[in-house]
C-alpha cells in the first residue's frame, strides 16, 4: 500500500484524512506532519495515525505527498523539501491558485503534480474536486489519488491546468453561489409568512432534493425545470421574472469574474 504523508494538518487535511479512513485507507498508510503540536495531537487522537513536525523526514519515506498548507506559505514550505524527494514520490498540492510551473520551480521539474481543488462540503463527505496530472500517471497511480478525494465525495479529472481555473470558479466557489441563493430564499420565504425555522429547512431540503433528483435523472437541467413548471402555474411566474433579468447573464459575469481572478492570483505566482 502507498504511503501518503500531508504536510499541513489544518481543516482540509482532516478533512479529507476522515474520509480515507472511513473509505478503506489503513491509519498505519497515513502521516502528518504539522509544526502545531496541539493541531499534532488533534489528528493524532481524532484519528489515530502518526504526526511528525519533521517535514523533510516525512516526505523522505512518502509514495504520495499532499501539501495542504495555505498558499501564502506553500513556497517556504515547499523549496526545503526539494533534496527530500528525490526518490520520486507523486506530489498532491490542494493549495488553491498555485500552478504546476510554482511548484516544479520549487520542488524539481521532473516530479509529478498532481492539482487538486476540493470544496468546502468536503468536510461532509459531498465534496466536489477538480484534479489535473502534469504527467501521465500509471492507471494505480491515478486510482490512488481519485480515491483520496472521492473519499469526500466526487472527483474527476481535468485534461489542461488552466480549466482548474474553470473548476475554481465553478465547484471552488460555488458552495457561496449557493449559500447566496439560500440566503435570499430565507429572506423572502420569511416575507411570504414563514418562521425562519420551516423556511430555512424548506429551502435547503428543496435545494438537496433537486440536487439529488438531477443526479439521478438524465433529463437536462431544462427538461427538469419543465417537470415542475405548468402553463400558466406558480412556477412559470417565478421563472419568467428570473429569465426577463436574465439571471444566466448575472452567472456568467461572476463566474467568468472568479475564473479570472484565478487566473490572475496562478500568474502571481507562475512569475
Ligand atoms: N478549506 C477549503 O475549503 C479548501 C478548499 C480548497 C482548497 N483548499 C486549500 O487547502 C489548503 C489548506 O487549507 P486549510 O483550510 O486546511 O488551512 P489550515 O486549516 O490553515 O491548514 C494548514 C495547516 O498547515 C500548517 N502549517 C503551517 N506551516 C507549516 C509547515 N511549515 N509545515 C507543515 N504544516 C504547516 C498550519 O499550522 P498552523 O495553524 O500552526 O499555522 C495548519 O495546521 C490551502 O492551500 C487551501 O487553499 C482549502
Amino acid at each position: 500500500m502507498s504511503k501518503i504523508v500531508f504536510i499541513g494538518g489544518g481543516n482540509m487535511a482532516s478533512c479529507l484524512i476522515g474520509g480515507m479512513l472511513a473509505n478503506g485507507f489503513s491509519s498505519h498508510d497515513i502521516m502528518v506532519s504539522e509544526p502545531n503540536e496541539a493541531s499534532r495531537q488533534r489528528i493524532a487522537s481524532t484519528h489515530g495515525i502518526l504526526t511528525t513536525k519533521d517535514n523533510i523526514a516525512a516526505v523522505s519515506q512518502a509514495d504520495i505527498v499532499v501539501l495542504a498548507v495555505k498558499p501564502q506559505i506553500l513556497g517556504a514550505v515547499a523549496s526545503p523539501l526539494a533534496t527530500a524527494l528525490g526518490h520520486g514520490p507523486i506530489v498532491v498540492s490542494i493549495a488553491a491558485g498555485i500552478p504546476v510551473s510554482a511548484l516544479q520551480n520549487w520542488l524539481g521539474q521532473t516530479l509529478k503534480i498532481v492539482r487538486a481543488m476540493p470544496n468546502t462540503p468536503a468536510m461532509v463527505q459531498s465534496g466536489a474536486t477538480g484534479l489535473f496530472a502534469s504527467q501521465s500517471l500509471s492507471a494505480d497511480q491515478q486510482s490512488i489519488i481519485e480515491n483520496i478525494f472521492t473519499a469526500v465525495g466526487y472527483a474527476c479529472w481535468v485534461d489542461q491546468e488552466s480549466q482548474i481555473d474553470a473548476v475554481t470558479a465553478v465547484s471552488g466557489s460555488g458552495p457561496a453561489y449557493f449559500f447566496l441563493i439560500y440566503e435570499a430564499m430565507l429572506k423572502v420565504a420569511q416575507e411570504l409568512g414563514l418562521d425562519n425555522q420551516t423556511s430555512s429547512q424548506l429551502t435547503l431540503h428543496t435545494a438537496l432534493g433537486a440536487a439529488r433528483l438531477a443526479l439521478a435523472s438524465d433529463k437536462t437541467p431544462e427538461e427538469l425545470r419543465q417537470q415542475v413548471t405548468s402553463p400558466g402555474g406558480t412556477t412559470q411566474a417565478a421563472i419568467e421574472s428570473f429569465q426577463s433579468q436574465d439571471l444566466e447573464n448575472v452567472f456568467r459575469v461572476a463566474m467568468t469574474g472568479a475564473l479570472d481572478r484565478a487566473k490572475e492570483m496562478s500568474d502571481d505566482f507562475a512569475g
